[in-house]
């Protein structure tokens, strides 16, 4: 049996227990899986290298605990529900019996394609229950799969292709995403001109539009998986073997790939999703992010379909054909758990109440947020109009890098208080630490995030460059795991969290390095030199604020803007399109050239004045020019 949380004071007990005992407690929640061999430690760690394995020698695939291990109790039971980008077009529900043997056939195809254990495979494909085939054939042929989100450029997805050496790439002819239909099979065919390594592309016909197919690379899926058996035996692998590789941006350079494994990853997601979004059977669960992203990994695929849950997938985009749809749906499937991103909150709300009107909303039990700080406003509106003041909101906060729900309200058990992630989850031991690293006990205290002891979920390294997972989590605050934010505990010792304090910013929930967005737009040959901030935003939480010095020879202000923009959408992808791009004459720079990004923070708030301690300012007469050209 698992550990299910039912009671505040049940709550606490498991959290001591998993402090005081770890050993103990996480071998409890782990036997509940079905293991071909069990493991033999449950965790060996530290924090220097660092080196963590959790379930040492255990053997299993975490597929056969998704899917043969629903066959005969709830084969009949619905998987997964698909809502496709049209409503006119009808919804699609997979059991578990037909999810497996799509898995399985699908999985055969891929070998038959020449994938064997520990090949890389790079799915780029829309959101339909295929997204979610592929990821578990990958698994259950030992295969690691690298989600890339169908909205980044051939360019991005290229440099992930050649990062982690993909020898093969899923894709489909063409995306629908709202009004806007996206040739991503031509996306994949520009990017292959750069990634040797890929030597076969499965194509799902999901358009029916025009594509160029390359004689010997790419085949379509239906095709592929003509004929193929509806079993393939699942691959045995270590606890420690790679499950997946996600790339995320960092403070500098280039995305990094996010290392996941097979025992602890399988563990604490299930043990996450039924505990926050206290799950019960027959529920119908419903997560809107895209799988290109960690929540849509976990807690679209992996957590729910570990659990045995009901798990509902969206094509689509909130506002079509109009910003009822999300309610559409929930009234549509009964939704009982809805878990959404602060940004997609505050885009509906600016549409008002009528979009609610005739929907019934009555189905839902328990609202979730995730991806960035959600504002008090927000909150209250997602509890009163979407929630009637009846369901408990469960703010999510993790990472990328924690593959799982770090803090949260347990629903209905942890008391809720806006804007506030609440609470630690069993297992988790967050500090808060000053500059220094000193840590800072009691409540009431502010400062850097850490994590001291290690979760079954978390980073095992970065894809091919270990050093740099090191130099970016353990070594600020050594022995232990730097998140990258701000955190508050406050009089009753719950946690809000603030946000980054690295120069990593948030765009609607989406995780961008602002020296990724620099790179892009450095690109364009008139631009000398760009910094770039995120800047306060009522709907996308953060805005990205460029300040650029060009050549502006035989340009006007306007079109080197815009072919800046394309710049950057051509680079990185359409997410990555700085909101505002101010020409400046020079920026502001210490002697030592180091460019002081607070004062460009304050300048892209309104701030004018007030910047602290400029005596390092090399020429103070450029923040003044820069002040009056702000826009
Ligand atoms: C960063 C991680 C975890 C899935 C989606 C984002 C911010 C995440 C919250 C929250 C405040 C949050 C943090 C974190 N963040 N959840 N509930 N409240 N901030 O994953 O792309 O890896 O981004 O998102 O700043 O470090 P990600």
């Amino acid at each position: 049996m698992s550990i299910k949380i039912q009671t505040l004071a049940g709550y606490i007990h498991e959290y001591q227990k998993s402090v005081l005992q770890p050993d103990q407690f996480w071998a409890r929640v782990a036997e509940s899986f079905h293991w071909h061999k069990p493991w033999t430690e449950v965790v060996r760690w530290n924090f220097t290298e660092p080196s963590v394995e959790w379930f040492v020698d255990g053997k299993l695939n975490i597929t056969e605990n998704m899917l043969d291990r629903y066959l005969y109790t709830k084969g009949g039971q619905t998987a997964i529900i698909y809502e496709p980008n049209d409503p006119a077009e009808s919804a699609i529900s997979l059991t578990y019996r037909e999810l497996y043997e799509r898995v399985n056939e699908f999985a055969n195809a891929m070998k038959a394609e020449g994938v064997t254990k520990g090949d890389r495979v790079i799915i780029y494909m829309p959101m339909t229950p295929e997204a979610a085939i592929a990821m578990m054939a990958c698994a259950r042929i030992g295969a690691v799969h690298s989600v890339v989100f169908a909205g980044f450029s051939a360019n991005a997805l290229a440099d992930r292709i050649i990062d982690c050496e993909a020898k093969m790439v899923l894709t489909a002819d063409e995306n629908f995403r709202g009004a806007k239909v996206v040739p991503v099979k031509a996306v994949v065919d520009e990017a292959l001109e750069r990634c040797p390594s890929v030597e076969k592309v499965i194509v799902l016909q999901r358009s029916g539009g025009p594509v160029t197919m390359q004689e010997g690379r790419d085949l379509w899926w239906h095709e592929a998986i003509a004929g193929q058996d509806t079993e393939c035996p699942a691959t045995v692998m270590d606890a420690e073997d790679m499950l997946f590789i996600l790339y995320t941006s960092g403070s500098t350079g280039k995305p990094k790939g996010v290392v996941h494994t097979c025992g602890g990853y399988m563990v604490y997601t299930k043990f996450t999703f039924e505990n926050v979004f206290q799950y019960k059977a027959g529920d119908i669960y419903w997560c809107t992010a895209d799988v290109g992203w960690i929540t849509g990994h976990s807690y679209i695929v992996y957590g729910p379909l570990l659990a045995g849950a009901t798990t509902l997938m969206f094509e689509g985009v909130p506002t079509y054909p109009d910003a009822g749809r999300f309610w559409d749906i929930v009234d549509k499937h009964q939704v009982n758990q809805f878990y959404t991103a602060p940004t997609a909150i505050r885009a509906l709300q600016a549409y008002g109440t009528e979009p609610l009107e005739g929907k019934d909303l009555s189905s839902l039990k328990v609202l979730g947020t995730v991806g960035e700080p959600i504002n008090e406003e927000a909150w209250h509106w997602y509890h009163d109009h979407i929630g009637k003041g009846r369901c408990p909101i469960v703010d999510t906060w993790w990472q990328t890098e924690t593959g799982g729900i770090m803090m949260s309200p347990i629903a209905g058990i942890i008391p809720t208080k806006p804007a506030y992630a609440t609470l630690p989850l069993p297992g988790i031991q967050p500090v808060i630490v000053d500059h220094e690293g000193n840590e800072l006990t009691g409540n009431s205290v502010e400062g850097n995030l850490c994590i001291k002891f290690p979760w079954p979920s978390m980073i095992r390294t970065t894809y091919g460059d270990h050093e740099r997972c090191r130099q970016t989590y353990f070594s600020q605050f050594p022995g232990m795991y730097f998140t990258g934010d701000g955190v508050k505990r406050d009089e009753d010792g719950y946690y809000r969290i603030l946000g980054r304090v690295d120069d990593v910013i948030n765009v609607s929930g989406h995780r961008m390095g602002t020296a990724e967005v620099e790179n892009a737009i450095n690109e364009h040959p008139k631009v000398i030199e760009s910094a770039v901030v995120g800047y306060p935003h009522d709907i996308k939480g953060q805005g990205i604020y460029a300040f650029v010095i060009a050549n502006m020879e035989g340009r006007t202000e306007e079109n080197l803007e815009q072919e800046i923009r394309t710049t950057v959408t051509n680079i990185i992808g359409p997410i990555a399109r700085p909101d505002k791009i101010q020409l400046v004459p020079g920026l502001p720079k210490t002697r030592s050239g180091k460019i002081m990004r607070r004062i460009l923070r304050k300048i892209s708030e309104g701030i004018t004045d007030d910047f602290g301690d400029t005596s390092t300012l090399l020429d103070p007469e450029v923040v003044a020019q820069i002040i009056a050209g702000r826009k």
